[in-house]
C-alpha cells in the first residue's frame, strides 16, 4: 500500500511561518512524522511539497499510477483551486485533507474548501498530528476496500 502525503505553498517555512498559528515544528519535523506514521502502519509513503498549483495538479495526475490514496494539505490553494479539485476526482483515490490550523475559526476566505468535494473527511486544527490522524484514517479506508472486493 503506498500513501501520497502531498502539501501546498509555503508549508516548507514551518517553523518560520506565523508560529503563533502553524507552531513551531519544522516541514522537515512534519516529514519525519509522516515517515514514522508510514512506519508504524507498515505502508510505502511518499512526501511531496510545492509552492506552484500545476505542480500539485501533476502529482496527483500520475498518483494514479502509483499511489493507493492520498492526504493532502493544499493549503491557500484550498482556498481557490478548482483544478487541484477536478485533479482528485479525475485519478479517483480516495483523499483525506488536512489543515495543521482550525481553519473554520479564522477569516471568511479560510472557510471555503474547493478540494473538500473530493475528500472523505477533514483533520482540522490538530496541528502537525492532523496527518497523522488523516495516514490512519485512509490506511483502514484502504483495507476495508481491498476487504470488500475479496468478499465479492
Ligand atoms: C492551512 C490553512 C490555509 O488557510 C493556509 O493558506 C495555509 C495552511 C493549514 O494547514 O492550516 O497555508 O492549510
Amino acid at each position: 500500500m503506498k500513501i501520497l502525503v502531498i502539501n501546498g505553498p509555503n508549508l516548507n517555512l514551518l517553523g518560520i511561518r506565523e508560529p503563533e498559528i502553524y507552531g513551531k515544528k519544522t516541514y522537515a519535523d512534519l516529514v519525519d512524522l509522516i515517515n514514522e506514521t508510514g512506519g508504524e502502519l507498515g505502508v510505502e509513503v511518499e512526501v511531496f511539497q510545492s509552492n506552484h498549483e500545476g505542480d500539485i495538479v501533476d502529482k496527483i495526475g500520475e498518483a494514479y499510477y502509483d499511489a493507493d490514496g492520498i492526504v493532502i494539505n493544499p493549503a491557500a490553494y484550498t482556498h481557490t483551486s478548482v483544478a487541484i479539485l477536478d485533479a482528485l476526482k479525475a485519478v479517483g483515490l480516495p483523499a483525506v485533507e488536512v489543515h495543521i490550523s482550525d481553519v473554520s475559526k479564522r477569516e471568511s476566505f479560510r472557510q471555503i474548501s474547493y478540494v473538500r468535494a473530493a475528500c472523505e473527511t477533514s483533520f482540522v486544527g490538530l496541528g502537525l498530528e492532523g496527518y497523522a490522524e488523516a495516514m490512519r484514517f485512509l490506511y483502514d479506508l484502504l483495507n476495508k476496500k481491498s476487504q470488500t472486493a475479496l468478499d465479492k
